[in-house]
């Protein structure tokens, strides 16, 4: 019997996370698209509800795949965005961004790492263009956490390599969907125009990224933060 292809998808409630699962489950993996909130149902996908910042939930729910499934691509998806100025960027929201969005892609990392040893595998994180540079009307514990994303990836790829588990992130600028509708049209629209594609990214070409860098044929990509934002780091 073909052996059952697994992934892990957290956030998979989300736009990204819900794009990256159907795409996974449409090519025949078993999904367990893990989210606080019941993420749809469908076919090949199996919804779980988890809170990343639960360490022992990530492990409980990699120790699951790994015996139902060859656990193949574990996606930290799970994430959320506070808008504000810096100013009036509270401490409990600090707390909340860098336990969801920090500790819980740790907490990811660490269960996947171990879940696959065996078997070898794919992680791939979802940092962001803020955690490169920072920006206006976020809360400055997203880019913190973002930046601690990059960084952790390349722990666990270091680590992950011999085992034959790889780990990258992609860093995407603002993408056309639910989080950036918090800016406003207006806001929207200048970052469109100010962007050099004059557009933002959409969830496809996240979607394609991810699952890029979390297929069993990159071999050699490891630690790689991948940008994606149109460009808009490179001035002149
Ligand atoms: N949308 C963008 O413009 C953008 C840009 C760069 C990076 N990102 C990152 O992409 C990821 C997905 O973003 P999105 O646009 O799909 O946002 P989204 O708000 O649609 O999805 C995020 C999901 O994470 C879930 N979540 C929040 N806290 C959780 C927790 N403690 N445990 C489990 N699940 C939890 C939410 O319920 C939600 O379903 C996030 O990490 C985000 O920071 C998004």
């Amino acid at each position: 019997m073909a052996e059952i292809l697994g992934a892990v998808v957290t956030g998979a409630a989300g736009d990204l996370g819900g794009a990256v699962a159907a795409s996974l489950a449409k090519d025949g993996h078993t999904v367990y698209a893990a989210d606080l909130v019941a993420a749809p149902e469908g076919k090949n996908i199996v919804p779980v509800v988890l809170d990343v910042t639960d360490q022992a939930s990530c492990f409980a729910l990699a120790r699951r795949a790994a015996a139902e499934t060859r656990l193949a691509l574990w996606v930290n998806g799970a994430g959320i965005f506070v808008k504000t100025s810096v100013a009036d960027a509270d401490e409990a929201s600090w707390h909340k961004i860098i336990a969801v969005n920090l500790t819980g892609t740790f907490h990811g990392c660490s269960a996947a790492l171990a879940a696959m040893k065996a078997t070898g595998g794919r992680i791939v994180n979802i940092g962001s263009l803020s955690g490169q540079l920072g920006g206006r009307g976020v809360h400055p514990a997203y880019s913190a956490s973002k930046a601690g994303v990059h960084a952790l990836t390349k722990n666990y790829a270091l680590e992950g390599a011999k085992w034959g588990v790889l780990c990258n992130a992609v860093a995407p600028g603002p993408i056309e969907g639910n989080m950036v509708r918090n800016f406003g049209e207006a806001t929207l629209e200048k970052l469109r125009a100010g962007n050099p594609t004059r557009a933002l990214a959409t969830m496809a070409e996240i979607v394609r990224a991810v699952r890029h860098l979390g297929d069993p044929r990159n071999t050699h990509t490891n630690g790689a933060v991948l940008q994606i934002n149109g460009g808009i780091l490179m001035t002149g």
